[in-house]
């Protein structure tokens, strides 16, 4: 089993697998090819994971596929769902180690990073409830024929995940397809590969029998693509840009036809009224766009304010950006963390950049900080018109843009003129225009006077190109089961 000693300064020493995980075993690639992780916050080399490529893509798959007709399917649900409360309980255990490897190899602040451990075990927990709970039905089609219409795992089902979040969307992944009865094969992002490979680990401690999950390190255009386009891979699940969902739903056209899942990216609207709490407002605008350094699908990027309270919020915004503790994501008090990598970094100072060519006025940030590391002011444009590319593509990073409305039904027309769905919101003391605008919203989520208040309970996914399906909640299952009907036939021969 291939591991390295790293060291993180909130959890000391530690033993880090840099193997791909297949069949409950850490094993080198096939071309023992490896590549390098980056640490963000300082640019340095943390170390070298083994590369997977299509080879070994279909190790994992043929190894997905045994456990698929061999003895998962004879496991019984009960026991699905303890091995995903056990997972709940092994990352509960590990919570700050895993926390530390987050912000180790993202760059987000531990004490985020704490958060997301968290909602990873909630999820898995509530997956295992599930798990024995996924029921058919009978239906009356008169007094010849017994039908009954269950639900049935799909398969093999591949995985791809992206950096932002890397260990809870591999939980809101594996979640849904383990307590369905699927195998998996989960690719993590090869800018972030280290706390899925943690997680193999405690997925082996957990108890999962050999080849249920498996765990694989590699680049999108070569381990991502071998899976999207397998011949025996049942389904595909993504997460990450809208061009990419695109090349993975053509994959699946052109090869088996493969079932598709996609969450995809978001320019989300932020609005609001004047009858708000300001201050709410304010914490929320601020949570709404900088949290997570602004790599979030659903960040709340536009932000739209009343006429006759835009003077005094942007002021008071502008105050409360100013206070966001940007640094080492160890620190106590760090709000904001370096940006993934440079690739990202040098896309968002590209934004800022054509954001200030087009015209805007950047009311505060707009710059890198410091030499070293990925690290970007928080960044407030104003004066920022619909046509503008700040306004209409997604930044993912810590920049938005803020704007002023007059009336309700201005503002949701210019709230809904994107191409993105993924999620809204609003700020209101008033229940009528609450109920009224979420309506109106032409998004997956809305949030009424709060932001980002992501829940295992609650379906999360886009409209129109934010992609296809809804993660999370009961409605997850759907995406990982199928449905057979069989119906017998119990009077006499029809056509006798
Ligand atoms: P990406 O969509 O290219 O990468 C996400 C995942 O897809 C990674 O695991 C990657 O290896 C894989 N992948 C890439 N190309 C693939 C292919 N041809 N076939 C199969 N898998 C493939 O995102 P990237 O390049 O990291 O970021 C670009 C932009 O995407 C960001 O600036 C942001 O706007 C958006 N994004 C959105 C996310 C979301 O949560 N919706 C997450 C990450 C990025
Ligand atoms: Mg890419």
């Amino acid at each position: 089993m291939s591991t390295v000693t790293l060291e993180t300064p909130t959890s000391g020493k530690y033993e880090q697998p840099t193997g791909l995980f297949i069949n409950n075993e850490f094993v080198e690639s096939v071309d023992k090819k490896t590549f390098e992780v980056i640490n963000p916050t300082d640019e340095s080399v943390t170390c070298s994971v083994q590369e997977a490529s299509e080879k070994d893509v279909d190790i994992a798959v043929s190894a997905a596929r045994k456990a698929f007709e061999g003895p998962w399917r004879k496991e019984t649900p009960e026991n699905r769902g303890k091995l995903l409360v056990k997972l709940a309980d092994l990352f509960e255990q590990n919570l700050d180690l895993l926390a530390s490897i987050e912000a180790l190899d993202n760059g987000k602040a531990h004490s985020m990073a704490k958060v997301d451990i968290g909602m990873c075990a909630s999820t898995f927990r509530y997956y295992g409830g599930w798990a024995d709970k996924i029921e058919g039905r009978v239906t009356d089609t008169g007094p010849d024929t017994f039908n009954y219409i269950k639900k049935e795992p799909i398969g093999v089902c591949a995985q791809i995940i992206p950096w932002n979040f890397p260990l809870l969307m591999f939980s809101w992944k594996i979640g849904p397809a383990i307590a369905c009865g699927n195998t998996v094969i989960i690719k993590s992002a090869e800018q972030t590969p280290l706390g899925a490979l943690f997680a193999a680990k405690l997925i082996k401690e957990a108890g999962f029998p050999p080849g249920v999950l498996n765990v694989i390190s590699g680049f999108g255009k070569t381990a991502g693509a071998a899976l999207a386009n397998h011949m025996d891979v049942d389904k595909v699940a993504f997460t990450g840009s809208t061009v990419t969902g695109r090349t993975i739903l053509k994959a699946a056209a052109s090869s088996n036809l493969k079932k598709v899942t996609l969450e995809l990216g978001g320019k989300s609207p932020n609005i609001v009224f004047e009858d708000a709490d300001i201050d709410n407002a304010i914490s929320w605008v601020n949570f709404g766009i900088f949290f997570n350094h602004g790599q979030c699908c659903c960040a709340g990027s536009r932000i739209y304010v009343q006429e006759s309270i835009y003077d005094e919020f942007i002021k008071r915004f502008k105050d409360r950006a100013s206070k966001n503790v940007v640094g080492d994501p160890f620190a106590k008090d760090t709000f904001q963390g370096p940006q993934v990598s440079q690739l990202q970094f040098d896309r968002i100072m590209n934004y800022i950049k054509a954001g200030k060519e087009a015209g805007a006025t950047v009311e505060i940030g707009g710059n890198r900080m410091g030499d070293k590391g990925y690290f970007i002011e928080p960044t407030i444009f104003s004066n920022v018109t619909e046509d503008m590319q700040i306004m209409q593509e997604e930044i993912f990073g810590p920049v938005c843009s803020i704007s002023k409305f007059k009336s309700k039904d201005e503002v949701i027309k210019t709230a809904n003129n994107s191409t993105y769905g993924l999620a809204a919101a609003l700020h209101t003391k008033n229940l009528n225009t609450a109920i009224e605008v979420s309506g109106a919203l032409k998004a997956g989520t809305v949030w009424v006077n709060t932001y980002n208040t992501l829940h295992h309970q609650m379906p999360f996914g886009g409209y129109k190109e934010s992609g296809i399906g809804r993660e999370l909640g009961e409605d997850a299952l759907a995406n990982y089961s199928q449905t057979k009907t069989v119906s017998i036939r119990l009077g006499d021969a029809l056509f006798g």
